[in-house]
Parts: structure tokens; sequence; C-alpha cells
């Protein structure tokens, strides 16, 4: 079985393929968008381990002409040093204005890859095969791509849409359950951003929710993901307005993410299932949601499996990195928050008192 989503973006549309056991389609479905030529496919030490081979040999088949090149994993290789490698790759494999990249792993090679493509040659195209959660439900859609500096994450950067995302939900049973929870924090965060109903929905099937899970509700539910995020995407694709509801739970995940992310102490889903937790009770103090419905996202995300307090860490310093957060206004951090599930506004800035008190309330 396998779905379509589109995202609407008038001539840089594109679809989003969502389905399982593909790997021997890639190739052919990749040819069916009107791509040809020589492609370089860029994975990391995991993913290309894992499924490099299987996707070269499709493109192969579907006559292209493919090099793999793959990086190590992790957040570092969001990296300038690393993107000189990639052209350099490019260059080698005689990758051409004619030719693409398609990006194999999770967010960390979606970004890079992205960028790559973005840069090179001033922008080829580019195919996104997301293998984690986040990516198949996150960052694989939509066209932000970038890198980081020693300065901040993400400080570089360009939107470029790819010209398709082929997701197959078969890659979750290699994915490590941590990153598979990581993943379903984004997923809670769709139901409360924008679908009341899908809320419900992952409530009742919670037991059921993990990588070698029931395939058919893992595909509903990423299906819905895509679906919410290529809406968002079509009506504000480069975040004026509506897109920003996307950051419900990450202005405090960010700041937790930047004190104590790095090291492995907390992974990015999960310093936003704290976050979205801080943003509940936020919503619950200025924005009209009942205690009720900020119990039900706390236990909800404690079902899961997933972190919904932040022990040990400093409030000056995590209000100080929520001051230099790229989305803050003069200093003040903006929030988005919630009058009940399913529905949000942006651009709130709260009072001091309000924020530490609610910070200190979950310690
Ligand atoms: N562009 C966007 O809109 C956007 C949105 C959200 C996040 N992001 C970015 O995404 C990145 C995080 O992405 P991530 O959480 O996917 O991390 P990641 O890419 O580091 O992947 C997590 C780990 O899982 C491994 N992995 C991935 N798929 C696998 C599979 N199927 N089998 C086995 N191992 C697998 C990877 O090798 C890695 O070790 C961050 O850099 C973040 O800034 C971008
Ligand atoms: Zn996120």
């Amino acid at each position: 079985m396998s779905y379509n989503v589109n995202v609407e973006l008038g001539d840089r549309s594109y679809p989003i393929h969502i389905g399982s056991d593909m790997q021997s389609e890639i190739g052919s479905i990749i040819a069916a968008e009107g791509l040809s030529g020589v492609c370089l496919v860029i994975a990391d030490e995991h993913t290309g381990e894992i499924y490099g081979d299987k996707v070269v040999a499709s493109l192969r088949a579907a006559n292209f002409s493919p090099s793999l090149v793959m990086i190590p994993a992790g957040e570092s290789s969001k990296s300038s040093n690393q993107l000189v490698d990639l052209y350099s790759a490019a260059l080698t494999a005689g990758l051409d204005r004619q030719g693409f990249i398609v990006a194999l792993g999770g967010g960390v090679v979606g970004d890079l890859a992205g960028y790559a493509a973005a840069s090179f040659l001033r922008g080829i195209p580019f195919v996104q095969i997301p293998t984690s959660l986040l990516a198949m439900v996150d960052s694989s859609v939509g066209g932000k791509t970038g890198i980081n500096l020693a300065e901040g994450k993400n400080l570089v950067g360009a939107f470029h849409q790819p010209s398709l995302v082929f997701i197959d939900l078969k890659t979750l049973s290699t994915l490590p359950q941590r990153e598979f929870l990581a993943g379903m924090a984004e997923v809670v965060k769709y139901g409360i951003i924008r679908d009341r109903v899908f809320f419900d929905h992952i409530e009742a099937k919670v037991e059921e929710l993990h990588p070698t899970g029931n395939r058919a509700i893992l595909s509903d539910l990423v299906r819905r993901c895509c679906e919410i995020k290529a809406e968002v995407v079509a009506a504000d694709e480069r975040e004026g307005s509506l897109r920003a509801i996307l950051n419900f739970g990450h202005t405090l995940g960010h700041a937790i993410e930047n004190k104590a992310g790095y090291g492995g102490i907390y992974i990015h889903g999960e310093a936003i299932s704290v976050g979205m937790v801080y943003a509940a009770r936020l919503s619950v103090a200025v924005c009209g949601m009942s205690s009720k419905e900020a119990d039900r996202i706390e236990a909800l995300l404690v079902k899961l499996g997933l972190p919904v307090r932040a022990m040990g860490l400093n409030w000056i310093a995590l209000r100080e990195a929520m001051s230099v957060d790229k989305k803050a206004f003069g200093g003040a951090p903006q929030f988005v928050l919630a009058s009940s599930i399913g529905t949000v506004s942006t651009g709130h800035s709260l009072p001091e008192e309000l924020l530490e008190a609610t910070w200190a309330s979950m310690s």
C-alpha cells in the first residue's frame, strides 16, 4: 500500500511518496519525476551501510550513473568542512547541472545534502529519502536546508525544495528506539498544533507505536504528519506567519538542546517533549487551555517514553539561551501557545515571572 501527498508550491510542487519495501522502486520513481544522468547519493555511515547499495543498484537499474558518499553520523557533520568535501565528491563523481543529489538518511544528511544541492553549481535538484522518523515527518518536507557554525545551529542555509520525497517505512525497522521516540515527539506536536482528532488517534494507538510496529498504523501517522506539514509549507513557504506554528515546544526545547544537548543528554525530540509540556503549562496560564488538556499532553508523552522534565538545568542559562535564539524578538522569546489541543497561535511574548515560575513548577 502506498500513498502520495503533494506539496503544492506552483512550479516547485513535489510529491511525498509513502510506502514500504519500495527500495527496488526508487530508481523508476525518480526517473518518473523527470530526473536523469549522474547523481551523488549522500548517506551517513549508518544509513549508507544498511541502504546505500540497494539505492545505488535501483538507480543504476533505472539508467542513472550513481556514486555513493558516506559522511560520519551525527550533528557535527552539518559543517562547512563537510560541505566542501561534498563539493569535491560531486566533482569527482562528474555531477553537472543535469544531475542531482540524493539525501539518504536522517535530518543531518537531509539538511547537509540539501544545502549542497542548493549551492553546488548555483543549485541542482535533489531527492530526499528520509530514514529517521523525524526526517520523514519533519525535516525532509519544506525545503529548509543548511549547516551549523561554531556559533550556533542552522546559521547558514537556503530554502531549496526537493524534487521528490521518498519515504520507505520499512527503514524505520533499523532506526534505534531512542531516535524513533524522538521523532514521535514531533508527531504529537502535529496533533497539538493542527489536528485534535489526530491527537486522539495517537493516544488510542500509543501501545502499538514502535519502529517495528504495525505498518498500517505507522503509515497513517506519517501520512497525516506529512499532510499537515505540506499544508503549512504550501501556505507559508518562508515562515512569514503560519509556518511558525511548527515551533510549538521549540522555544524552551532549543534552549535545553543548546545547554544540555551536546554530549547526548537530550536529543532534539526529547528536548522538544519537555518544551511542549512547558508550552502547554504556559497555555493554561495565558491562552485558555484547560489543565486537563495540558495533563493529557504530558500523559501521552510519558506513555510514549519521552522525558517531560529536564532536571539539573539552570534557569538563568536557559533563559539566556532563549534570548539569543534566532526566533527571539529583541531578546524576548516568542512562544507558540495552544488554546486547546488542535488550535494554536504564534508570537506570544510573556512576562518574566510567568516564564520562571512555570519552569520552577516543573523542576
Ligand atoms: N530542515 C528542517 O526543516 C529540519 C526540521 C527539523 C530538524 N532538522 C534537522 O534534523 C537534524 C536531526 O535529524 P535526525 O533526528 O534525523 O538525526 P540524524 O540525521 O542524526 O539521525 C539520527 C541517527 O539515526 C541514524 N539513522 C537514521 N535513520 C536510520 C535508519 N533507518 N536505520 C538506522 N539508523 C538510522 C543516523 O545515522 C543517526 O545516527 C538536526 O540537524 C535538525 O537541525 C531540520
Ligand atoms: Zn523539531
